[in-house]
């Protein structure tokens, strides 16, 4: 008798107890658990979009009307206002081939006979298709850019008498004044990732030439020290988000999202801030071996939980696309980087249109970008394709590379110089 009242007390505790458990979550009570009878849907049962409940939108502004706001604040960014108004179209547009790629057959080599771009790359469709693109908006809709330079082609281009007249979009009339700016761009960065889904993104950077110079599509034009001359960059990201990030010089870093049911790139990131220090690092570890000796050094210590940033919680990730590891890293902080290596003494990165607008969007939002020996937008290019090791992230993780870059030295890889301070490095590298 005593044990039957036992047990019966003691399911209805159990039963308490998962009643309890069921207001914080419906899934822990069976009886609220709905197992739909047949779980095979059939075409016609499969919902249609419109009859899902669509969350309310977030009240975010459009691109558009932030640019405007910004280029009317700054008047020096005027003339800007229709190329940038025309990149964000361009960057729906190359949005809309990313996402079509495998099913409209645009993915693949451009040349099946083996036609290279000048990095000796294989060019795939989507690299000439985006390079149209990025040409056209770049020089199509107002005379501010004077020339362009692609990572897809050998030489820089004259927006008026060359790139609108191979695109029939006719050319600027020759009365209009001269544009003041330069552009630099990179259209598919990461192409190879489109085979296998991953993300892809375009890069740019926007020089304006110092004044009494007279931009043209000379190389010389394009050699200009970033820190003085690039005034704006961005990136377009296509991954599980398309996400267009934006520069001008002065007016911080801004993050736009592109809403699949408006088409609208919506203000979703405002002014970004990159932490002071992260735990992620961002590196092709497979070359580890190729790497200097200071850079070794500093994986191993990242490894073993001995870097004054990270301590113990170091964590890595490599997408291997520029824009999609870089955009991780200006949201969660750490450090990315693509040193020199035995193949590559100058590193892979492109310094015009790959590591500099990545370098000025870092700066801008708090945090540092470095060769290893010193400050990336100080490096004066040689050429439009010219390679630089490049290190971006976090002040302090920065620092810490910088740092054991002064220690070791590759001839007897020993301690060779005295640590800096940080409030130097900040006070030398801002
Ligand atoms: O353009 C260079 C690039 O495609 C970057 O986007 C990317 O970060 C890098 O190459 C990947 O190179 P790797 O495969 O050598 O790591």
């Amino acid at each position: 008798m005593w044990s039957i009242l036992l047990i019966c007390i003691g399911v209805s505790r159990v039963g308490g107890f998962v009643g309890g458990l069921s207001k914080l979550n419906p899934r822990w009570s069976n009886s609220r658990i709905k197992v739909p009878s047949n779980l095979c849907l059939t075409p016609d049962s499969i919902p249609s979009p419109d009859s899902i409940p669509s969350p309310k939108k977030k009240k975010l502004q459009p691109f558009l009307r932030f640019l405007e706001v910004e280029c009317w604040k700054k008047r020096e960014f005027r003339d800007l206002e229709p190329v940038l108004r025309a990149v964000m179209a361009a960057c729906q547009q190359m949005n809309r081939l990313v996402q079509r790629a495998q099913t409209d057959d645009l993915y693949g080599v451009a040349d099946p006979s083996g036609g290279a771009n000048v990095q000796g790359e294989v060019q795939q469709q989507l690299d000439v298709l985006c390079n149209t693109i990025m040409l056209q908006s770049l020089c199509g809709c107002s005379d501010a850019i004077v020339a362009v330079a692609s990572e897809e082609e050998d030489l820089p281009r004259n927006c008026r008498t060359d790139v609108l007249k191979q695109q029939s979009m006719g050319s600027t009339p020759a009365t209009l004044k001269m544009g003041q700016f330069v552009a630099c761009f990179d259209p598919l960065d990461g192409s190879k990732n489109i085979d296998s889904s991953l993300p892809v993104g375009t890069v740019f950077g926007i020089f304006r030439v110092p004044p009494g110079t007279t931009a043209d599509a000379s190389e010389k034009t394009f050699l200009m020290r970033g820190d003085s001359c690039l005034v704006a960059a961005g990136y377009c990201l296509y991954s599980a988000t398309t996400v267009l990030v934006l520069t001008l010089k002065g007016s911080g870093v801004h993050g736009f999202t592109l809403d699949p049911d408006t088409g609208l790139f919506l203000h979703t990131l405002r002014d970004i801030r990159i932490p002071p220090k992260g735990h992620i690092y961002s590196f092709n570890e497979a070359y580890f071996h190729d790497y200097n000796h200071a850079v070794q050094r500093y994986l191993n210590a990242l490894k073993s939980g001995n870097s004054a940033t990270m301590g113990k919680r170091a964590n890595a990730r490599y997408v291997g696309a520029l824009v999609a590891d870089v955009h991780n890293i200006l949201i969660n902080g750490g450090i990315y980087g693509y040193p020199a290596t035995t193949a590559h003494p100058s590193g892979k990165l492109r310094l015009l249109y790959e590591s500099a607008p990545m370098a000025l969007i870092l700066e801008q939002a708090g945090g540092a970008a470095s060769t290893g020996y010193g400050r990336l937008l100080d490096v004066i290019p040689q050429s439009i394709h010219q390679r630089v090791p490049t290190f971006l992230g976090s002040v302090e993780n920065i620092y810490e590379i910088d740092q054991f870059h002064e220690y070791y030295t590759d001839e007897n890889d020993e301690k060779t110089k005295e640590v800096q301070s940080i409030d130097y490095y900040i006070q030398n590298m801002a």
